[in-house]
């Protein structure tokens, strides 16, 4: 039998983690030979609750599911953790500013960071989901020095696969005819979907659709759709969310398609001008558990200004938690 793969998960009893963990479970994560074991993380008033998360996963009678361990330390919780999806965080309440958010963030993001850093397994790969995502991993990242930085990533997978699907529907053919889609920058509104280099069954998107619609309905579409569900939902995307989470960690473990690549929020290496260090949405490809950016694409003047004002949010975020004092500078 294949060796399992542990997998930690934080707010375990949350909306997105009630996708998340049953996928996992059945197998969509990481392929149907891979068992699987689950940590699943809380904060303490939510431990019940997440008490009948793991009944219902039991009752699920998943083959491949070996075990689900269930915790409100985090040095218990990502014991051994191959994999770790930090979803969990601070939501946003009304009158709290951005500011408060990073703020209120800062200790749950600096204390998992440590504690991945202490105790996780040695090729640990971590997806930080909980918002505001990118920022939340440096953090982590910075409070890890023992863990390669590149292990350290926040999900824009969710914005990429909603920019998938509103060129699919324009252009009326399946999302699997879409490729090479790219997200840049924050998981926020700022982030920029760009389809210069998409193609749908290997013809150029650009010369399927008007330039109208790119920068008046696709941008600002992609841009506003997590607002945009909550108005029509009442609550935050969550199975959407689950999914994207699947597919991110998937294919980093598994790899992308041969001429296909996917959006991840990853350490920059200085690429497209992104400062080093700082976690931004590129265009990468997997192979053999690992990512590379894709070099060479040379934003348009439009790209590169959007790219820009992106990456100057991240670094208003960055410079805003290191005076927090929870992350430091390099
Ligand atoms: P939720 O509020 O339903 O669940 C969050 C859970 O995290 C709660 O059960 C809470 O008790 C738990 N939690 C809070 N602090 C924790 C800690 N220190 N350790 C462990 N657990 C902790 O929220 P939902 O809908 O599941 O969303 C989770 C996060 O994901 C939010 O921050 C949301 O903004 C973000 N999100 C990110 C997206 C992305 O594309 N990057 C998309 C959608 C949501």
């Amino acid at each position: 039998r294949p060796v399992p793969v542990t997998v930690a998960v934080t707010g375990g009893a949350g909306q997105i983690a009630y996708g998340l963990l049953f996928r996992i479970a059945s197998g969509a994560l990481l392929g149907p030979d891979t068992p699987v074991r689950l940590r699943l993380l809380e904060i303490p008033a939510a431990v019940a609750a997440l008490e009948g998360v793991a009944m219902e996963l039991e009752d699920g009678a998943f083959p491949l599911l070996e075990s689900v361990d269930i915790s409100d330390d985090p040095w218990l919780g990502f014991s051994g953790a191959n994999i770790a999806l930090l979803v969990g965080a601070r939501p946003r309440t009304s009158g709290m500013e951005r500011s408060d958010l990073l703020a209120a963030n800062g200790p749950i993001f600096t204390e998992q960071g440590a504690a991945i850093n202490a105790v996780a397994a040695d090729d640990v790969k971590v997806l930080v989901v909980g918002n505001p995502a990118n920022t939340n991993a440096f953090i982590a990242m910075t409070n890890a020095p023992d863990v390669p930085a590149a292990r350290f990533t926040a999900m824009t997978r969710l914005d990429h696969n909603r920019a998938i699907a509103q060129l699919a529907k324009k252009v009326g053919a399946p999302a699997a005819d879409i490729s090479r889609m790219t997200v840049w920058g924050n998981h926020s509104a700022t982030q920029y979907p760009d389809l210069a280099h998409a193609a749908v069954a290997g013809k150029p998107a650009v010369e399927l659709v008007e330039s109208s619609w790119v920068t008046e309905d696709f941008v600002p579409t992609v841009q506003q759709r997590g607002t945009a569900i909550i108005q029509a939902r009442g609550a935050s995307s969550a199975a959407s969310a689950a999914s994207a989470a699947i597919d991110h960690i998937r294919d980093w473990a598994l790899g992308t398609p041969q001429g296909d690549w996917v959006s991840m929020a990853v350490p920059s290496d200085g690429s497209y001008g992104v400062p080093e260090g700082l976690i931004s949405s590129f265009p990468v490809t997997c192979a053999n558990g690992e990512y590379t950016i894709v070099p060479g694409l040379d934003p348009d003047d439009n790209a590169r200004a959007r790219i820009d004002a992106s990456v100057a949010e991240l670094v208003q975020e960055r410079d805003a938690v290191i005076d927090l004092g929870f992350a430091k500078r390099d």
